[in-house]
Formats: C-alpha cells, structure tokens, sequence
C-alpha cells in the first residue's frame, strides 16, 4: 500500500504577515516537481488570510496550529473552526505537545477540538507523543495507546481514514535531539497496529503517520526512508522556505 506523503510546516509564533508573504515567493520561484505529496503550511492566525492567498493555484495548502472546540461564543481571544475553514484552512493541528504542556490542554478537550475540525470538512493533525520522562521509564508506548484511546477511539470509523497523526516525542521537540529513524519507527509501527485492532488493518493502512521533533534537511531522508513513517510535521527548520522546500523534495523522492 502506497500512502501519499504530507509534510507539514509547524511555524509556531513565528513568521508574521510580511514573512510569510516572502516565505511564498520564494516557494513559488522554485517549481516543486514533485508527486504524491501533501504539502500544508500552518502560519501563526494572523498570517493565515495572506498566506491563503499566497498559495492560491499552488500546491501548498494551508493549515491552522490549533482551534476551539465550539463554533463561536463568548471565548475572548479563541479562534473556532468554521473561521478557519472561512480562511481557507484544510488541515489543523491539534493537541500539539506544547498546546498539552504549556496551555495544560486535556485529552477530552483536543477529541472535541478533533470532532470539530472533522464536523467542518477539515483535517485533524492529531499530535501524540512522550515525555523524556515517559521514555526513560519505558512507557512511551502505554502513553501513546492512553493518547489514542482518548482521541482517536472516538474517532467515526467514516473520518479516521482522512486523519493524519503526528507522532512527536517531547523530548526531541526544538532540543536538536531527534529520535532515531529505528526509535521514530518502533512508535509509527505500534499506532498503525492500534489503529488496525480499532478500526481494521485496511483503514489503518490508509492513515498517514509522520513523525516530529527536531527534523531538519540532513535528516529527513533517514527518517521518511523507514516503512510506517509517510512524512514530518516541522517546526524550527521549516521557518527557511528554501529548506522547507528541500525537505519536502527529499520526503517526496525518498523509497521504502
Ligand atoms: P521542531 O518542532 O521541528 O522545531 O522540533 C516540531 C513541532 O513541534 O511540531
């Protein structure tokens, strides 16, 4: 089975409005001659709306970091799915180790934001991943299955095909330490697995699985080469267009 690759950019509270307007010109000077690949770049809200008309008749689609789990009300300062969608966004990340840690977001509260972002004809990047401390106790697969069993459980067996989940271990998050393509593979293998005794190995081969956490050009080509991993969501070194651009050729050209 051949999964469509997706490389996703993660630029965090990075990149305004004038940035992100560069970032695109340079992505639109380089044709990007590649197949089979979902290329989606997810700005900071308020760059959302220029970045949307940047990418019009490219390939490059455009996605949010994060939503609220209602459509719209008296939540000061939130940004709700349908004005995402409204903006153009086609994929949003959800429950991303930082939103987990540092806005103490719960496993109940990122399943409603994943329904939403379902309900409105978008796509849940659903972030799952183990503290340095989870790892060196040996439990980074119980809280990766606990992480999937309050999420993507719930998931209607319809939707879970379109998922795309991020597998991101904390510890290699903006530290420079990635997890080795063998490590990074021993997690990607097990969610496929979990997701095949919940929903059927046919879905479960469907659904693509990419990996985050300190990915830059010089690792790229190790990482996306192993059989579970279809991509990389990318933080740090997606903020360079033209090393965004290198990355997603090498993830598009690499064979497994
Ligand atoms: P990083 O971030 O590539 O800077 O480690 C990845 C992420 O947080 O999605």
């Amino acid at each position: 089975m051949t999964r469509r690759r997706f490389v996703a950019a993660n630029w965090k509270m990075n990149h305004g409005v004038e940035d992100a307007i560069k970032f695109f010109a340079i992505m639109q000077r380089q044709p990007l001659l590649v197949e089979d690949i979902d290329i989606v770049v997810c700005p900071p809200f308020t760059a959302l709306y220029s970045a949307g008309i940047a990418v019009q008749d490219t390939e490059i689609k455009i996605g949010a970091q994060n939503c609220h789990w209602e459509d719209s009300g008296a939540f000061t300062g939130e940004i709700s799915a349908p004005l995402l969608k409204e903006l153009g966004c086609q994929y949003v990340i959800v429950g991303h180790s930082e939103r987990r840690h540092a806005f103490g977001e719960t496993d109940e509260r990122i399943q409603a934001k994943v329904d939403k972002v379902f309900e409105h004809g978008m796509i849940p990047v659903l972030c799952v991943g183990e503290t340095l401390a989870g790892r060196e106790s040996g439990k980074t697969l119980d809280i990766v299955s606990a992480q999937l069993e309050k999420v993507a459980s719930r998931i209607e067996k319809n939707q879970i095909e379109s998922l795309v989940v991020a597998y991101e271990p904390v510890w290699a998050i903006g530290t420079g330490k990635n997890a080795t393509p063998a490590e990074a593979q021993e997690v990607h293998k097990f969610i496929r697995e979990w997701l095949g005794k919940k929903f059927g190995t046919y879905v479960a081969n469907l659904v693509r699985i990419i990996y985050g956490g300190s990915v830059k050009p010089d690792n790229m080509a190790g990482i996306v080469g192993e059989p579970d991993i279809d991509g990389a969501l990318i933080g740090g070194a997606s903020l360079d267009a033209n090393g965004f651009l290198e990355m997603v050729k090498l993830c598009a050209s690499v064979k497994r």
